[in-house]
């Protein structure tokens, strides 16, 4: 069932185009305005909602901190990102208004089905973003969007997290469309966007052998930081999750404006570091920044592996290793940018000899708490 892959991640990894695609898969009319027939949440009820909290552990909370920023910037809502195990135990203010947004791949996750309850309790209205059928989470929610990304074996999550990506921005959309929050127009750009993206998915799994190449030299590494800014930020802390649950390797990923407040001060000469680019393309500022944040730390001695766009020649004077992404819009740029990390996670596990599928400790889906 591997389809000739070494592990299930290396398919899981290699599945992610259609992944998107099928996520993506009848969404519209054939006037090319979004449907979503499984959200139950009547009109009405979702356009007096004045704030989104979407709760989720580990990968899928990543997902939903990336959306966070696509869905804020079209719809103009505030989205707050909430582990599902912290929103339980405080006193969050939910209320008939607050839209909950329960992320998981399994569906099943204890801590997530739990905050679900809690949100229901205070009369929130919760939408589940899951991947498999029949599961608890969406039987309890009062709408689904199901991401179809399919079976995912490995432990370590990737599929689902692009196809969840996809799907809570189908969700920020829907809200646009429904609140007039942008032009007809805009969003059918942002939707035909979305779906150039499983091509440029693929470009960056067919660049796929200089990742595997450098995971195999740093096999020894004990210690990777990851920088991100923006959507890049939940990018950085992703990779250094995969590293973590799949290497077994020290890993931390930081806003890359932080650096100065405090993380600097481990860069040594040799540490690595990687870093995700923004694109030049989009808020000027923001591409500078991260370019002098690659200086800052090449000064300091850190081996920098960059994930940029193609075309971005400001990086390469200061990178030891440039990873290329196809261009694309930023908010869509984590689709793209994260899937270096994942095959550099997978790559370095092998080549330590670990079980990629079946990291120690680990299970597929957490249905304690
Ligand atoms: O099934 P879920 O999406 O609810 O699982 C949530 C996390 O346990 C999961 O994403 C976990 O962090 C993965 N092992 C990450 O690769």
């Amino acid at each position: 069932e591997k389809g000739g892959f070494w592990s299930f991640m290396a398919k899981e990894i290699a599945d992610q185009p259609k992944a998107v695609a099928d996520t993506l898969l009848g969404r519209t009319n054939e006037s090319g305005d979004l449907i979503l027939d499984d959200a139950r949440i009547d009109e009405a009820t979702l356009r007096t909602i004045d704030k989104i909290i979407v709760v989720a552990c580990g990968t899928a909370a990543y997902a939903g901190h990336v959306a966070k920023y696509a869905i804020e910037h079209w719809c103009r809502i505030p989205v707050e990102i909430e582990l599902a195990h912290e929103f339980r135990y405080r006193d969050p203010i939910v209320t008939p208004r607050t839209l909950v947004v329960a992320i998981s791949q399994s569906g099943e996750t204890m801590d997530t089905l739990m905050a679900v309850r809690h949100a229901q309790e205070q009369g929130a209205k919760v939408i589940a973003i899951v991947n498999t059928h029949g599961s608890t989470i969406p039987r309890e929610s009062d709408a689904v969007l199901y991401t179809h990304a399919g079976p995912e074996v490995a432990v370590a999550s990737t599929k689902a997290f692009v196809s969840q990506i996809t799907a809570a921005y189908i969700l920020g959309l829907y809200f646009a469309q429904l609140r007039g929050n942008m032009f007809r127009d805009e969003i059918h750009t942002v939707l035909d966007e979305l779906r150039a993206m499983p091509d440029k998915i693929q470009e960056v799994l067919d660049r796929g052998e200089r990742v595997r190449e450098i995971a195999r030299w740093m096999a020894d590494t004990s210690s990777v930081l990851f920088l991100g800014r923006h959507v890049g930020f939940p990018i950085a802390l992703e990779g250094a999750l995969k590293l973590k649950e799949l290497a077994y390797i020290h890993a931390e990923g930081f806003a890359a404006g932080e650096l100065k407040h405090g993380p600097i001060a481990l860069i040594e000469p040799g540490q690595p570091v990687f870093v995700i680019v923004p694109s030049p393309r989009g808020r000027d500022s923001l591409h500078s920044k991260v370019i002098s944040n690659i200086q800052e730390i090449r000064a300091r001695g850190a081996r920098t592996l960059v994930i940029a766009e193609d075309g971005d020649e400001a990086v390469t004077p200061f990178a030891d290793e440039v990873f290329w992404v196809p261009q694309c819009p930023t908010l869509l740029s984590p689709l793209v940018t994260v899937v270096p990390l994942q095959i550099f996670a997978a790559e370095l596990s092998r080549a330590k000899g670990l079980d990629v599928d079946q990291p120690r400790n680990l299970a597929k889906s957490v249905t304690v708490e």
